[in-house]
């Protein structure tokens, strides 16, 4: 079966643009033109000449750089704003003129014309348009609220006046997919000429509805999609470009269209012009969202570990992402954790890896995500070489003078002891409880501290080494509380040194351990 082609006309430089706050400098403007050109847009809408010097130069500029796309610039039903845009797109290998009136009868109501005066005017500045320039897209604003007659009526004057695009903006996002199949079907059915030009869609996402609309228009016969990267645009937002243009790559076999679109360069351009306009896309956009081919619980992780065509339509590596994430998370099952530890290069046997499962769904329950770093934490925090003494519950209460009182309970050899100790800080207050439930002369050689995680819920890793008559041992351990992780490193190092000593032939004593002199 031969696709229909579906031209992509982008307006990220024009309607998305005028979305408010979404102001771009000249260079990014430039940047993002050259990225669309790259792409395979067909056309450019590069700006609105007579609204500014700079928007005229950015349309310029563009206009005499583009290499593969029509550059089109936007101009009111006035004379003096569409010679502006012919002078501003006249550089362009292939220049394109877009004008536009609002037909509907509130936007009549603002100039104030009659149907038979808004129809001459538009059949001038067609005609003028045409004049200038080969290639003219006539826009009626608000066509989804035009009268049906009216519209039929200006489509048809417009067509004979010149026009080569006759568009038909949903211009606030009120039509729904049936009828916007049906009013471009209508009017390639009624209106003369039809058959000579091409039909496009504009729609805005104010009910949510751009992307299905757009492609049932193309249903109904439009050939031409306007849409912006991200969707980005006026309220809340006009058809996003990755959206419809995936759509039609992935449901080829009920809309069989093609478009010109390396769909590979989306996500670079996602970013780009998310960074330039300032719009942050959302988590959960399609194809563009941070977690668009994102799996976080159990059952879709260990399906997609088998399989990606169980919870993926389409491959990440088609619209430029480097491949799926299985984003570690509460949710997450044993197969995906055994998946990170084995691209982190960590083999473990399955009686480590239900150790480390246990410990990383403790992590997880305080953290909302767990990344690479946290997995290897808990990794190296494995294999206490006894279980002499067991931290049980630890409370700590800091004061702004810097002292603090940390309550301890501990299993120590099976028995259930508590301390109260005061100390300069929380780690102080609490390794002094240690050392008062489990005497020893251990010298502190090394504490340190790494959050091995971005945020505040990261997880800080503490590393001890104590050193007791040459025996040395270390203990590490991480948590999202330092103080714990603290405490529990200390206490796993004094466990190793008991085996070590016991090793060595030597009893532990009870004199005080130094570690505040390190
Ligand atoms: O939404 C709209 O109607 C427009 C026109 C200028 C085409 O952007
Ligand atoms: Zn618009």
């Amino acid at each position: 079966m031969t696709k229909d082609r579906v031209l992509i006309f982008d307006t990220t430089l024009r309607d998305g643009e005028q979305s408010p706050g979404a102001t771009m400098t000249h260079d990014e403007k430039l940047e993002i033109a050259e990225l669309l050109d790259d792409m395979g847009v067909d056309i450019i809408e590069a700006g609105f000449p007579i609204a500014s010097e700079g928007d005229f130069r950015a349309v310029s500029e563009i206009a005499e750089r583009s290499k593969n796309s029509v550059i089109c610039g936007l101009a009111r039903a006035q004379f003096n704003d569409i010679d502006r845009c012919a002078e501003a797109v006249r550089k362009a290998a292939k220049p394109r003129i877009h004008t536009f009136i609002g037909t509907s009868p509130l936007h009549r109501a603002i100039p104030n014309l009659t149907q038979d005066e808004m129809a001459e005017r538009i059949h001038d500045t067609v005609t003028h348009a045409r004049n200038l320039v080969d290639n003219i897209q006539w826009s009626p604003m608000d066509a989804t609220r035009t009268e049906w007659d009216y519209l039929c009526r200006v489509v048809e004057i417009a067509i004979k006046a010149g026009a080569t695009t006759i568009n038909i903006p949903d211009t606030v996002g009120y039509t729904a997919p049936r009828e916007s199949a049906d009013l471009i079907k209508r009017l390639i059915e009624t209106v003369p000429g039809a058959d000579e030009i091409v039909f496009a869609t504009h729609c805005h996402n104010d009910l949510g509805m751009a992307t299905a609309n757009s492609l049932a228009a193309v249903e109904g016969g439009a050939r031409q999609i306007e849409c912006t990267i991200n969707g980005l645009g006026e309220r809340a937002g006009n058809t996003a470009l990755e959206e419809v243009v995936m759509a039609l790559k992935v449901r080829g076999d009920i809309m069989p269209f093609d478009t010109g679109i390396d769909t590979k360069k989306i996500m670079h351009i996602s970013r780009r012009v998310a960074s330039v306009s300032g719009f942050a896309v959302q988590f959960n956009k399609a194809i563009v969202g941070k977690n668009a081919f994102a799996h976080e619980s159990g059952i879709h992780q260990d399906g997609m570990l088998k399989n990606a065509e169980t919870f993926e339509i389409m491959r990440p590596e088609d619209v430029g992402i480097a491949g799926t994430s299985l984003p570690l998370g509460k949710h997450s099952g044993r197969a995906a954790l055994r998946a990170k530890l084995k691209e982190l290069g960590v083999e473990v046997g399955d009686n480590q890896l239900k150790d480390i499962f246990v410990r990383f769904k403790d992590l997880a329950d305080r953290k909302k995500e767990v990344f690479d770093d946290d997995v290897l934490a808990l990794v190296s925090d494995t294999g206490a070489e006894s279980d002499h003494l067991q931290l049980v519950n630890l409370k700590v209460v800091c004061g702004t003078g810097g002292q603090a009182e940390a309550e301890l309970e501990m299993e120590i050899n099976g028995e259930d002891v508590t301390a109260t100790s005061k100390g300069d800080g929380p780690v102080d207050a609490t390794f002094k409880a240690v050392r008062e439930l489990h005497p020893n002369t251990a010298r502190l050689q090394l504490y340190q501290v790494n959050a091995v995680t971005a945020g505040t819920d990261a997880q800080a890793t503490v590393s001890v080494r104590l050193e007791e008559d040459g025996v040395i041992a270390t203990g590490q351990s991480a948590d999202t509380d330092t103080v714990v992780a603290s405490a529990k490193a200390y206490i796993q190092a004094l466990n190793r040194l008991i085996v070590r000593r016991e090793k060595v032939g030597t009893g532990v004593d009870t004199r005080e351990i130094s570690y505040k002199d390190v």
